[in-house]
């Protein structure tokens, strides 16, 4: 498929691509004279290792075969969600070094550079989106009865194609035909950097988060495995660091080795021309006015907050003349070689609030790209919602006009719809769509993001929205229905409510759900507003229709201005 990445590339939209990083100079080759900014990769095991041979086989038996297991009762399960009175939070990312920043830091405000790096950063806990008293426990009096859980993948290496190989590539460069560079001061350390990235595929840190998310949901819901009357059905999607992600989370939800006969995982097709609604194709992203309007916003504002950091930087290296996108591309380094190899040099080069622009940068992308700010967003998270109304109705699609797959989703051995438990793997594109096409609207409370600054207002945040193993969780509970919905008795009511990273998403905004200090909406009307966004979210029209975006910001909805809408669908 066409690789739809304009001048940033840090997005998962690439789809099914199997890519090496470039490898003009293999380590062992030059490791007398490395060149810096060479690429260099290790393969482990080494091929043909002496004792993966099958007839070294017998010297290892499994454990089933040398027996003495000891006792191995089981204990119950756990609960944690129902049954505790405080909560755990994601606050760190260890083993990762917490990296410093470049200057003074502003001791009156904690500041972490890890949750600074947008949709870089590894999940940590959000602390409200503005219901300070809900919590993700379930409340007093309601009893849980299912969980929907929709994830991304854990930290990755870097898409194939985006800014740091390239950099890595500008400085070798000057050492093909030339003398190469030298760089002196803070930025020594370049002169014999080497760029030891992949690409595409889960860092093992990344596959920590997987599988600490599986622990810690299955010690969060484990109690609701009682209510299967199958075997769990997972989805996740065919790129590796999808499937490595959705088995990491089932090694941590069920154990090693019971994951692999405990529940069946769905792999569905990412790749250009297939219906996937947790990796969708939106034609209408391919074209550059509509694909690359986030990454037109986040260009001009590169161009103003790492003005600063030009000036103090590029005296510091001769023979190389930093840019803007250069320092950016270091700013993505920190990031990505954070996650990669726990420790980068390059995030020292930057002082916090170079690290807040960085933030911003990556919100702007998010918001114009695959957020309210695009024409195409709704449509790109309106096939999970049609999936999550059959769930919640427990009634098959009746019409596959979005990203759905027939195939599937029609079959009750692929798409169960009584599950006490769904999980399903997606990417940050697909899930900041989601939130979009679910109309999760306090996210976009005030509106567009100017390029020039950032603002003092701003509640559109992709590190809270878009993390590495970011996590969507839909609690649906049967609670004793509030006075004022049915005064006249006492009767249960099911409820649901959306915790975005553990904190409790208001729904205020989605149309019929009541204020709820915390985040409840009763089942029936949370449905019948669904239902009201997939009639009005005209997939084929934003995602093939011909229409025009004369000016981003009058986009607030993830769809193309009202006005060039086929009647039938301005709802
Ligand atoms: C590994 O073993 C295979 C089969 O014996 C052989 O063809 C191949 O050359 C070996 N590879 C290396 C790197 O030694
Ligand atoms: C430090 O943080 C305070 C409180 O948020 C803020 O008012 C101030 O501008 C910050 N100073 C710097 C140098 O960033
Ligand atoms: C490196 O050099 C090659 C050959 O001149 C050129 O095509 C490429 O654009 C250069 N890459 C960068 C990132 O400067
Ligand atoms: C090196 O020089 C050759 C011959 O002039 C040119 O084709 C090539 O693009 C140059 N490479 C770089 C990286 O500058
Ligand atoms: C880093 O750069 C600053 C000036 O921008 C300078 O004061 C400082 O000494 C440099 N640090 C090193 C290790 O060269
Ligand atoms: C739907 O999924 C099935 C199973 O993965 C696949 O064979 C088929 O090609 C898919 N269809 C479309 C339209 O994507
Ligand atoms: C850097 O810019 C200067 C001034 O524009 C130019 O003379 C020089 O050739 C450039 N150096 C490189 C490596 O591009
Ligand atoms: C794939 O999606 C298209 C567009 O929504 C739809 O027309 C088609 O029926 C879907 N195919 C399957 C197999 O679901
Ligand atoms: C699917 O539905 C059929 C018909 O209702 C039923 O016989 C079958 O047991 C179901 N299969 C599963 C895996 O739920
Ligand atoms: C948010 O702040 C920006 C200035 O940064 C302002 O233009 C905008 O009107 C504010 N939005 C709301 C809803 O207050
Ligand atoms: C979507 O959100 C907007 C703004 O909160 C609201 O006016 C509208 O009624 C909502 N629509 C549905 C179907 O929830
Ligand atoms: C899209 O619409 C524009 C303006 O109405 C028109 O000029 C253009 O030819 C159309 N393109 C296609 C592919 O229909």
């Amino acid at each position: 498929m066409t690789l739809t990445v304009f001048v940033l590339g840090l997005f998962a939209v690439t789809h099914a691509q199997h890519v090496c990083a470039v490898q003009w100079v293999e380590r062992a080759a030059s490791a007398a004279s490395s060149f810096a900014g060479e690429t260099t990769s290790a393969v482990f095991p080494v091929p043909n290792a002496t004792n993966a041979a099958s007839e070294y086989d017998s010297f290892f038996p499994d454990a089933s075969a040398v027996g003495f297991a000891g006792p191995t009762p089981t204990g119950d399960e756990a609960e944690l969600i129902a049954t505790a009175t405080s909560f755990p939070k994601v606050t760190d990312a260890l083993p990762l070094v917490n990296p410093s920043t470049f200057g003074e830091t502003n001791s009156s405000e904690p500041f972490d550079v890890l949750h600074s790096l947008g949709n870089l950063s590894p999940m940590f806990s959000v602390d409200t989106f503005g219901l300070d008293n809900a919590n993700m426990l379930i409340p007093q009096g309601c009893e849980l009865t299912q969980v929907h859980l929709l994830h991304r993948h854990g930290a990755r290496y870097p898409t194939s194609g985006s800014l740091p190989a390239a950099f890595a590539t500008k400085l070798h460069n000057t050492t093909i035909n030339g003398t190469g560079f030298t760089a002196t001061g803070n930025l020594t350390f370049l002169n014999t950097w080497t760029y030891r990235l992949g690409a595409e595929i889960l860092t093992p840190f990344g596959r920590q988060q997987l599988f600490d998310l599986g622990v810690s949901f299955r010690v969060k819901y484990g109690e609701l495995l009682k209510d299967f009357t199958g075997l769990p059905v997972f989805r996740t999607t065919s790129e590796e660091r999808m499937v490595q992600s959705a088995l990491n989370f089932a090694a941590g939800f069920f154990g090693i080795p019971d994951y692999q006969t405990n529940y069946r995982q769905v792999i569905t097709i990412e790749n250009d021309g297939f219906n996937n609604s947790l990796a969708v194709n939106c034609a209408n992203q391919d074209k550059p006015e509509i694909g690359g309007i986030g990454s037109a916003a986040a260009s001009k504002w590169r161009d103003v907050y790492l003005q600063d950091a030009l000036a103090r930087l590029a005296p510091q290296i001769e023979g190389v003349n930093l840019t803007t996108n250069d320092l950016l591309s270091m700013q993505e380094l920190c990031a990505y070689e954070a996650v990669a190899l726990g420790y980068s040099a390059f995030c020292d080069l930057f002082t916090e609030e170079e690290w807040k622009g960085f933030n911003y940068l990556l919100d702007l992308e998010f918001w114009y790209g695959s957020g309210p700010g695009n024409p195409t967003t709704a449509a790109v998270g309106i096939g999970y919602v049609q999936e999550l109304i059959a769930r919640l109705t427990q009634t098959p699609i009746a019409v596959h006009n979005t990203s759905t797959n027939a195939t599937i989703t029609d079959s009750n051995i692929t798409f169960p719809l009584d599950q006490p438990i769904f999980v399903d793997a997606s990417h940050d594109t697909d899930i900041s769509a989601i939130v979009v096409a679910m109309n999760f609207t306090s996210l976009n409370a005030n509106g567009p993001l100017p390029t020039d600054h950032i603002p003092g207002n701003q509640t559109y945040f992709s590190n809270r929205i878009a993390p590495f193993a970011t996590q969507l969780v839909g609690q649906v509970m049967i609670c004793p229905s509030s006075s004022s919905s049915s005064p006249q008795q006492n009767e249960n009511e099911k409820q649901i409510r959306w915790l975005l990273n553990d904190a409790v998403l208001p729904l205020t905004g989605i149309a019929g759900c009541p204020e709820d200090a915390n985040g409840l909406c009763p089942l029936d009307t949370f449905v019948s507003a669904m239902q009201t966004r997939l009639a009005e979210v005209d997939f084929a029209f934003d995602c093939t229709g011909n229409y025009t975006v004369p000016d981003p910001d009058l986009i607030t909805d993830g769809r193309p201005p009202a006005d060039q809408r086929p009647s039938s669908s301005s709802v």
